[in-house]
């Protein structure tokens, strides 16, 4: 358990929320918090949306997509700190609009970490997909608002390299998180979060509870 989490407690996404447009729903969750990291994984909108890995596969429903306009949209400059890291899951075959939609949120793209998905052996996993080729990467892009904002120090002997498994569809390797709350101070946000996260504020429709912790005296 981060130590840093005790400093932030959770603030759940209250269903009423979840009835406005994203951007009003994010402005409203945030409150008057301004944070110093943002995580976001969007759900980005592929171009084939019935193939058996499109998001919205409609007998998998796995979850809903956004516009790209929508993604720009959200209002991440105005909840963000002066100073504030950004670390954008981006697809492969969405650099370009990736590296726009941290313009729009107001960062400057810096560096990334990339996330390799192995196999228990140690191989590369080559069951996912790719049209050109396949894809056993993906790219979490690093950005930053305002002067003198580098990694803690931690990040400075941090490789920009994270290889583990892969789990369940879209959901992100725990070492992301482990990596971030090394390198990048709170409070810190994830945009489009499923699994709860201690120590973290957490905006999506598919927030998970904290699991109950068996309490013994
Ligand atoms: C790519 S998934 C996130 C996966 C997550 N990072 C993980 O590791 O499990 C995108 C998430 O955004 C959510 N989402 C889609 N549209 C949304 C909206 N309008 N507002 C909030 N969340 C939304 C989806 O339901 C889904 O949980």
């Amino acid at each position: 358990m981060p130590r840093s989490g005790l400093r932030y407690p959770i603030r759940i996404v209250r269903p009423e929320l979840l009835e406005l447009a994203p951007a009003e729903s994010l402005l409203a969750y945030a409150e008057d918090t301004r944070y110093r990291t943002v995580l976001a994984d969007p759900p980005w909108r592929f171009q084939n949306r019935t193939g058996k890995m499109a998001p919205e596969h409609k007998r998998l429903s796995r979850y809903a997509t956004m516009t790209l306009d929508d993604i720009y949209e959200l209002p991440v400059a105005r909840i963000a700190a002066e100073q504030s890291h950004l670390y954008l899951w981006c697809p492969n075959a969405l650099l370009a609009e990736g590296l726009e939609t941290m313009r729009r949120w107001g960062y400057t793209y810096k560096s990334n970490v990339v996330w390799y998905k192995i196999r228990k052996d140690g191989g590369p996993d080559g069951r996912g997909v790719g049209f050109y080729f396949r894809n056993v990467t993906e790219l979490l892009l690093f950005g930053i608002r305002g002067k003198n904002n580098r990694t803690l120090k931690p990040g400075r002997t941090q490789t920009n390299i994270i290889g583990t498994r892969k789990r369940e569809h879209s959901r992100k390797p725990d070492e992301a998180w482990d990596l971030i709350e090394r390198c990048s101070p709170g409070p810190r946000l994830e945009l489009f979060a499923r699994h709860h996260r201690y120590g973290w504020h957490q905006w999506g429709d598919q927030v998970q509870p904290p699991a109950l912790q068996l309490i013994t005296t």
